[in-house]
């Protein structure tokens, strides 16, 4: 399996300082989540019911109707390959790698994918996966770019899925409304501005027909009792969600000013993450986890993921980021004397 950010434990034993030393950085969700209230106790006893109001309040939130609540996006992730004979996917080259693994391991043929391709490949294919916006480099795609791809899609019988999981803090170009035509796939995420990623929860939408055959193929009680109750208060909780939208944004900003000031480069990324494109990346991740901070190094080892630290954080995160790099930027001026 793949490994992904968020794996405290093991960083812990590695670096040999206590799980509850660490600031984790790690995964680009929200982290202060939306707060855990008293769950009721049938949430336990009884088996979880399909009208609890679950479906009603995602409704309201996403504004559509046509949705399949899942184990988290992943869920949907996993599953979505099962459901094509073999096909030709393009997923973008630097994204989120579970795509990619999932359509491979189902044995469809992949082509990577730098959004200028697009267009080239566009009539080649028979299923495009966009991330929007993409995790980890914050590229996105406007409403139109990704509803005339679509369109070249479906004329083909091919699919267009669309993983909004990053796109709760700015919705404008998300494609949810127009989920209900043939061939349109999007996936949100609970897990990512609500901060609630253990509770394994994130919905689909597409075309009826579809999500009745992913609902099928998923099984009874696909999410708990506790996930199906937690989801619908948290997405009845408008007036958390208008206030979330807002600190996360400041604390975005921060964020990019921050790295802005300190590295002498400026950032990529989401609301939620900035990714930091560097040369010296590895260096950097490693300086951070000796200081008890996780981020994540890209996949490709070419840049550096920074989520965002909690409100009491931010005073230590500040004198960390001084420290690496100032480190960093005398071992690239050593690097260049030498050169010169
Ligand atoms: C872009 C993207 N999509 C989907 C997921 C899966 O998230 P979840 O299953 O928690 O909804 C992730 C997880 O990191 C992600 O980064």
């Amino acid at each position: 399996m793949l490994n992904h950010g968020g794996r405290l434990n093991s960083a812990a034993q590695e670096y040999n300082i206590p799980v509850e030393d660490w600031i984790d950085l790690s995964t680009g969700i929200n982290p202060e989540h939306w707060p855990i209230p008293e769950l009721p106790s049938v949430c336990f006893s009884r088996l979880p019911e399909t009208d609890d109001g679950l479906i009603g309040a995602a409704q309201q939130y996403y504004q559509a109707d046509n949705l399949l609540p899942v184990a988290g996006s992943q869920a949907a992730i996993q599953l979505l390959p099962l459901l094509r004979g073999k096909s030709r996917v393009a997923v973008p080259e630097i994204g989120y790698a579970e795509h990619a693994y999932q359509w491979k391991k189902s044995g469809h043929e992949l082509v990577f994918y730098q959004t200028p391709d697009i267009e080239k490949i566009i009539n080649d294919i028979d299923v495009l996966i966009l991330i929007n916006p993409n995790n980890p480099t914050g590229e996105t795609y406007t409403r139109e770019q990704s509803l005339r791809w679509h369109q070249v899609l479906q004329s083909q019988q091919g699919w267009l899925i669309v993983d909004e999981a990053f796109i709760d803090c700015n919705e404008a170009n998300s494609l949810v409304s127009f989920s209900q035509q043939p061939g349109l796939i999007v996936l949100r995420s609970i897990g990512k501005f609500f901060g609630l990623a253990g509770v394994r929860s994130g919905f689909v939408f597409a075309e009826q027909t579809l999500l009745e055959e992913m609902n099928e193929k998923l099984g009874q009680w696909a999410l708990s009792g506790i996930s199906r109750y937690l989801t619908k208060k948290a997405l009845l909780d408008t007036t958390w969600q208008q206030k979330n939208r807002v600190l996360l944004s400041r604390s975005s900003e921060m964020l990019h000013d921050l790295i802005v000031q300190k590295s002498g480069l400026t950032p990529s990324g989401t609301t939620l993450f900035k990714t930091l494109m560097h040369p010296q990346a590895e260096y950097i991740f490693e300086l951070f986890a000796q200081q008890g901070v996780l981020i994540r190094l890209l996949d490709n080892k070419q840049g550096v993921r920074f989520g965002l630290p909690k409100k009491e954080e931010w005073l230590l995160i500040r004198s960390i980021f001084e420290q690496v790099f100032k480190r960093i930027n005398k071992a690239e001026e050593i690097e260049k004397r030498k050169l010169a």
